[in-house]
């Protein structure tokens, strides 16, 4: 796929490339020379444009900012040793953004936009993509509802925009995740499924009660019963119980994680025994008790693989065995690596050159 034709670019005067040390910066904080931005209106999609990355007036009327009519996806772009940038998995995320756009009312982004803006981005933004072992260019698209009224109904306007930041690791260290049994993330019947921005603010008190406890992270567990295992923070959850790869199944609130499908897409390659199912907390802690958890870790775009040390409930903390004995993890997240950035074969056909 090339870029759209129909994209009006306005080029900056003066890159800021050379103002970062684009290997070595805090996550999400600073970003890259461009953005692009397409509109909708008239029941259309019009007007695509790429500019330089600034603020742009917007009314604070906007539906978007009122009743959450917003969604956005989050990818990553890699430079190979050889100076070629190419995107993990994005027609995943272009698909997933269009069903969280079905869910929240929204129109669905054309493919030639979405692919089309990404690929002319990031063809002005090369020199952005880091270059070092662990770094790559966060890719954020979101879509946002502009209409400026404050009645609650779908807007009739929109701006789907894509914003780029380089990016290190997401957690500089192993994570304490502590299961939530009073708060929910998501219901059935809910936008769990979906990356609608309210998952994530509503998700940030009950974050800050397990700091206040000494955890980074919270575990959601399901709406009704609160007896098994969803989410972590912004990550889909895997274990190794015994010799089996073990991660709940996916349903209407646990959202469908590319990396989810990308780590289980190996197992399966390896031949590990892999299980999609409901897991009961009371199963995470009899497997504790009786040795055979071995490993459990978060997975996700910007956190890629997370290891999780320590699971905390109600008043007692679980320990996990050290994390350089993680033979699966270790592996996946080493493998997952030498793919994206060239240097392991791409079996699978996941990398995107951008040309
Ligand atoms: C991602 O992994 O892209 C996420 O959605 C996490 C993000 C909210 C930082």
């Amino acid at each position: 796929m090339t870029a759209n034709a129909d994209i009006k670019i306005e080029k900056t005067t003066q890159s800021r490339v050379t103002e970062y040390d684009v290997n070595n910066v805090p996550f999400g904080k600073c970003f890259s020379d461009h953005m692009f931005i397409a509109e909708y209106a008239d029941g259309k999609w019009e007007k695509s444009i790429i500019m330089p990355y600034k603020d742009v007036p917007m009314s604070f009327a906007m539906s978007a900012l009122h009743y959450g009519q917003a969604i956005f996806e989050g990818m990553k772009a890699y430079k190979s040793d050889t100076g070629e940038v190419s995107v993990f998995r994005p027609l995943e995320n272009f698909k997933r953004m269009n069903k969280s756009a079905i869910r929240m009312a929204m129109p669905e982004v054309p493919e030639e936009i979405f692919m089309g803006g990404l690929l002319a981005l990031l063809k002005l933004d090369a020199a952005w993509v880091p270059t070092s072992e662990t770094g790559s260019l966060y890719i954020r698209p979101f879509l946002i509802a502009t209409d400026e009224a404050i009645g609650v109904k779908a807007s009739e306007t929109y701006k789907f925009v894509i914003i780029t930041c380089p990016a290190g690791k997401y957690y500089s260290e192993p994570i304490k995740v502590l299961i939530e049994t009073n708060y929910i993330r998501a219901v059935e019947g809910g936008v769990g499924y979906v990356k609608a921005a309210g998952n994530y603010g509503r998700s940030l008190y009950p974050t800050k009660l397990a700091q206040e406890k000494g955890y980074q992270q919270v575990i959601w567990t399901d709406g009704k019963t609160h007896s098994y295992i969803e989410e972590s923070g912004t990550m889909n959850l895997m274990l190794v119980i015994g010799d089996t790869l073990v991660t709940p199944a996916l349903c209407d609130t646990i959202l469908a994680g590319i990396t989810r499908d990308s780590v289980l897409a190996l197992a399966k390659e390896w031949g590990m025994k892999v299980e999609e199912r409901k897991v009961s907390i009371a199963e995470v802690i009899a497997a504790h008790t009786a040795g055979t958890l071995k490993e459990v870790f978060g997975v996700g775009t910007a956190a890629t693989i997370a290891q999780i040390i320590g699971i905390g409930h109600v008043d007692n903390y679980y320990p996990l065995p050290p994390v350089e004995g993680r033979q699966f993890s270790n592996k996946v997240d080493e493998v997952l690596r030498g793919i994206r950035k060239g240097k392991v074969a791409d079996t699978f056909n996941w990398m995107f050159k951008v040309k």
